[in-house]
């Protein structure tokens, strides 16, 4: 086998150049080639300086994640990289695309590091639930001080090369078409000079001047880290780098990292990690089905979906038409939008500038015709079977032939809406969640008749406006809410057999979820769809809005909230769910935190097993990735799937039997079958 490998002269100048697509993972044979290529370059007089690059998109991009649980084979990096680092001829990595992961931390070894300014670097390995494994937790903060460190370090996202020079990690930007000349001649400048090691560096005594430091790190990012292992460990590995030699840190490094390795939320971030990139591919649809260029968007109604719907196309650079009924309606719509541009500017992301790109490249109009030309439109109306037919019938007399017509429906039938229209093949679901301009999720839903070039063309521009999208054949609430629909029965269930509401909330909670099913009802407003008859009350929510409790929104719903929105169970709602259970004579009892949990998931896991079994899911990833993206799912358990595959798809049969619900089929012969999806 040829090595991803290659090394060529330019005169006193080596250049080792990796080519192992499609992102220059540090597989075995690369991490051997590089080690021997240090080793061809340190034997050989004639060579002063090494560069190192790479071919193809871009630097090397990280460890190969497809070797993690398996057993290793060597050179290992950490191995290679010190070699690198020990030579006494300048080693300069020539930076392009993303140094991500140990592609930092080749970075890191070197003794130079310049880039060219599209350049990125980072160290994300804890949203694969693991810290850097190759002295990258020591290196940084010796090279850039922990304060610099620990945002990359913990947070994991990448920083520009303008960044990454201000703090000292770059030593130069160079030209955008010349990184290996301007590579080479860097190194040659550095002949004979002695090389700066990052392991030898000092910037990490503004750990040890500030020790307090990392608490309050740790203090700003408790929202964001709730919950995950890896940002804590690498919190520890950092002020590490200002506590012990280097030797002992990079053992302390290695420490963290294996246990993390060896750990369930690691296992399940990778199989995340994977899931994501599967859920973009459809099985019968080639990689190479021609696309249709989405030039302009059409977007139906300006609420609150259509609006958010519109922004992401609108950041994305693509221009959009909405349409509303009345003027008044799109002159709200449109006004919401600007406002929450010009928020996320106020916050720091985004310039004024670009509020106005964004912003100058919306059209309104109250007329159908104005979105002839569009080459996608969006319907984002009330959700009526009527409604929605009449607007598809409407679109389909007035839009250009050969444009995708979708439906942001979230769960009326696709298939039925595409019968509106003279083009079936062309009509589809995309179902966003709300905030549409924030969720990550996009719910692709396939009709029967969907085409091939409109569904290939759809999951590529999901990947444009930054949307995570999952396939799901029509079935009534698609992947997500057909088994959010399972969990709400079992949370109805439990408060009517005595379970408190807020003990159902704080399960979920616990598990990772941002907040629990009374919360949530809370916080959307507890009286959305509600009849306004104070003297008809059927159910507990009715009850509620009769009482006035509409939800956060006027300080009370299931919870009595405080000004700052800290929430309190209330007694009169106490009151009100033990009054419908006598009537109901549902006999009250104490019910278990555990049962509670079981009750809320493993039902979920359950319909999951049905959307497989009939195919609404191509694969059971895909299933987590809807509901890490829509739902709020922890990531660190990897979905609700690979969740249950983790305790046991027999422990969640013999829960389901133990509890009287219904269990099927596909999954009793999936736990027995070996316990996999
Ligand atoms: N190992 C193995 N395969 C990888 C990989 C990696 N590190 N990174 C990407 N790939 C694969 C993807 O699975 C995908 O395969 P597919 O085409 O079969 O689905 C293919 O490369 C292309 O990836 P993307 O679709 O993600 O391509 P993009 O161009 O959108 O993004 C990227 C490129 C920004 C490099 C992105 O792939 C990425 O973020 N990769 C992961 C980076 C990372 O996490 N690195 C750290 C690894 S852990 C580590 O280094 C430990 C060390 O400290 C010891």
């Amino acid at each position: 086998m040829t090595s991803p490998i290659r090394t060529e002269r330019h005169d006193d100048v080596l250049v080792v150049i990796s080519d192992n697509p499609p992102v220059n993972a540090l597989g075995q044979a690369v991490r051997a080639g590089l080690k021997d290529a240090i080793g061809e370059a340190l034997a050989n007089d004639s060579i002063k300086a090494v560069v190192i690059r790479c071919d193809g998109q871009t630097f090397f991009a990280g460890a190969d994640i497809t070797e993690f649980g398996k057993p290793p084979v060597g050179p290992n990096l950490p191995e290679a990289l010190d070699a690198m680092e020990a030579s006494d001829k300048p080693v300069v990595a020539a930076i392009h695309g993303t140094a991500l992961g140990g592609g930092c931390e080749v970075a890191l070894a070197c003794h130079y590091r310049v880039a060219v300014p599209s350049a990125k670097m980072g160290l994300p390995e804890v949203k694969l639930g693991l810290i850097p494994g190759a002295a990258g937790t020591q290196r940084l903060p010796r090279l850039v001080g922990a304060e610099a460190a620990l945002p990359m370090v913990v947070g994991g996202n990448p920083i520009s090369a303008k960044k990454a020079k201000e703090i000292g990690l770059l030593d130069k930007i160079v030209g955008e078409g010349s990184l290996e000349s301007d590579a080479i001649a860097f190194a040659r400048s550095k002949i004979g000079q002695p090389v700066p090691r990052a392991s030898e560096g000092t910037a990490n005594e503004d750990g040890v001047r500030d020790p307090d430091l990392f608490d309050r790190f740790r203090a700003s990012q408790a929202r964001q880290i709730r919950g995950f292992d890896a940002p804590n460990a690498a919190i520890e590995a950092v002020k590490a780098a200002g506590q012990l030699p280097y030797a002992d840190g990079v053992k302390k490094e290695r420490e963290l990292f294996m246990k993390l390795m060896t750990g369930t939320q690691s296992a399940a971030m990778r199989h995340y990690f994977f899931a994501e990139r599967a859920a973009n591919k459809i099985d019968d649809v080639p990689r190479d089905t021609p696309l249709i260029p989405i030039r302009k968007v059409g977007v139906i109604g300006a609420g609150t979906m259509g609006g958010g719907i519109s922004m992401n196309f609108l950041s994305a650079g693509i221009p959009v038409t909405i349409l509303e009924m009345a003027q008044d309606a799109l002159e709200r719509g449109t006004g919401t939008m600007r406002r929450n541009y010009e928020n996320t500017a106020k916050r720091g992301r985004m310039t004024t500038e670009q509020v106005e790109n964004a912003m100058s490249l919306l059209t309104s109009t109250l007329s159908y015709d104005d979105l002839a030309d569009c080459d996608l439109v969006i319907e984002a109306v009330y959700e009526n079977m009527d409604v929605k037919k009449q607007v598809f019938a409407k679109l389909d007399e007035v839009v250009k032939q050969g444009a995708i017509l979708a439906s942001n429906t979230s769960y009326l039938d696709v298939d039925e809406i595409a019968t509106a229209t003279k083009r079936p093949g062309y009509v589809l679901g995309m179902h966003f969640f709300s905030p549409a301009n924030v969720m990550k999720l996009l719910e692709v839903v396939r009709g029967k008749e969907t085409r091939h070039d409109v569904l290939a063309t759809v999951m590529k521009l999901a990947k444009t406006i930054g949307k995570v999208a999952a396939v799901s054949g029509v079935c009534p609430g698609f992947i997500g809410n057909r088994m959010l629909s399972k969990r709400q029965e079992q949370a109805n269930a439990l408060i009517m057999e005595g379970a408190n509401y807020w003990d159902v909330d704080d399960v979920l909670l616990e598990f990772g979820f941002p907040m629990g099913p009374f919360q949530m009802g809370d916080l959307a407003g507890i009286d959305i769809g509600w009849h306004r008859d104070p003297t008809k009350v059927t159910t507990i929510r009715e009850a509620l809005c009769a009482a006035g409790r509409f939800g956060q929104k006027n300080g009370k719903g299931f919870y009595d909230y405080d000004e700052a929105r800290n929430r309190t169970p209330s007694d009169e709602v106490k009151a009100i769910i033990a009054d419908f259970a006598t009537k109901e004579g549902k006999e009250q009892r104490e019910i278990s935190k555990d049962e509670i949990r079981e009750r809320l998931l493993y039902p979920m896991v359950n319909e999951g097993a049905k959307i497989l079994e009939e195919g609404m899911a191509q694969r059971s990833s895909d299933i987590d990735v809807v509901w890490i993206n829509g739902y709020g799912w922890p990531l660190y358990t990897g979905g609700p799937m690979h969740w249950a595959e983790t305790i046991g798809l027999d422990t969640v049969v013999a829960g389901l039997e133990k509890y009287g619900l219904p269990v099927s089929d596909y999954l009793k012969s999936r736990a027995e079958g070996g316990g996999k999806f």
